[in-house]
């Protein structure tokens, strides 16, 4: 990182450091406390995923249109303050955001910052992973839906599934023992019980988690059908698959997604997540998350268009407790629930919004 940016960086954290204590946590209406940022650094990407953006792609924004770096910090840091503990850098792609891991080493230095988590492709992965476990971050997610190359490359419209497993591979390698993969039930996939079983045995024999999520209607596509209670009845009739009740499993305080264990000789102890925006009607219950877009909106929920330009007011100069009302108007009109299932148009594009 240059001087002139860490010097600005300490600048911000002396100024702030006094109000440190009188900055109370982000919560919405309902008491929902807002521990958990997810920021998008780019919403550019290398894949095209059918389930994420439509055929013809999407028009990335401009450089200046983005939050540099340093804006991406001081709304971390004021977050962090007021109650954020855990990071997950997304996009896009958020590897295709050059020297990401500077902006991520610094975030790491947050005492409050218990935990930095990335979503990614993978495709470059192999390139960055020491970096990124260099800089802090220590759980990755890698969208993944099947271990069939040509699947693989239909559904990312181009992706090369080696490219991602050699990714993977060497995150492993430099010490990521924490990986997920995201596996979305869409429609262009097959769906049934042996490619879900074989899914979690190729993921299994990786060392990874797999992980699947219900689509839901992003970029101009209605969603299907597909239950994850589906893929779980699928897998217990193979396996013997337990509730993760197990406190000292930290992901189940995690957020949405449920974990099971399995409980057989072959694969005991190895893990299934998944998520299920669609047909849980308790999904947002115990939603803890707030999400910051590429281009500076502050968003209470992925599936509300509606956004507080946080970019103005760090482009007006705000820093530290002065973004604070903007932060909490994002929040004051958060829905209980999503309106996904209740016949909501289609959100935008999910690309800069982080998922
Ligand atoms: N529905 C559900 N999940 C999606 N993702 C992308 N698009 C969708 C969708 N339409 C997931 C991908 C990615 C994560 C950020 O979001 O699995 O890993």
């Amino acid at each position: 990182m240059s001087n002139v940016l860490s010097q600005q960086y300490s600048k911000h954290e002396k100024l702030d450091q006094s109000n440190r204590h009188s900055v109370v946590p982000v919560t919405d209406w309902s008491e929902r406390q807002v521990t958990y940022l997810r920021v998008s650094v780019t919403d550019r990407c290398n894949y095209l995923c059918t389930y994420c953006a439509p055929a013809e792609g999407w028009k990335a924004s401009a450089k200046k249109e983005l939050l540099q770096f340093e804006e991406i910090f001081a709304v971390i840091q004021i977050m962090a303050w007021r109650g954020v503990k855990r990071v997950r850098f997304t996009g896009g792609e958020p590897l295709l955001r050059r020297d990401l891991c500077t902006l991520i080493a610094q975030v790491n230095e947050l005492p409050e910052i218990e935990e930095i988590a990335m979503t990614t492709n993978g495709h470059i992965l192999d390139r960055y992973a020491e970096d990124l476990f260099q800089a802090g971050v220590r759980r990755l997610n890698v969208s993944l839906d099947s271990f069939d190359p040509a699947i693989f490359e239909a559904i990312t419209r181009g992706g090369d599934l080696k490219r991602v497993l050699k990714g993977i591979e060497q995150a492993q390698k430099v010490g990521f023992t924490d990986i997920v993969l995201n596996a979305v039930l869409s429609p262009e996939l097959s769906q049934t019980a042996q490619v879900w079983q074989s899914f979690c045995e190729k993921a299994w024999a990786l060392g990874v988690t797999p992980r699947w999520i219900e689509m839901m209607p992003i970029g101009g596509q209605q969603a299907p059908d597909i239950q994850v209670s589906s893929v779980i009845q699928a897998l217990q009739e193979r396996w013997d698959l337990q509730t993760d009740t197990n406190l000292n499993c930290a992901r189940i305080a995690r957020g949405p997604a449920r974990y099971y264990t399995v409980n057989d000789a072959v694969y005991k102890g190895k893990q299934v997540g998944f998520i299920s925006p669609m047909s849980d009607p308790h999904f947002c219950a115990s939603c803890n998350r707030a999400r910051l877009t590429a281009r500076g909106g502050l968003r209470a929920c992925l599936a509300d268009d509606r956004e507080i330009d946080l970019k103005s007011a760090l482009r007006m100069g705000m820093r530290g407790p002065a973004l604070s009302p903007f932060i909490d108007q994002a929040f004051q009109g958060k829905r209980p629930q999503h309106l996904m299932n209740q016949g909501a148009p289609p959100l935008n594009v999910m690309t800069g919004l982080g998922g």
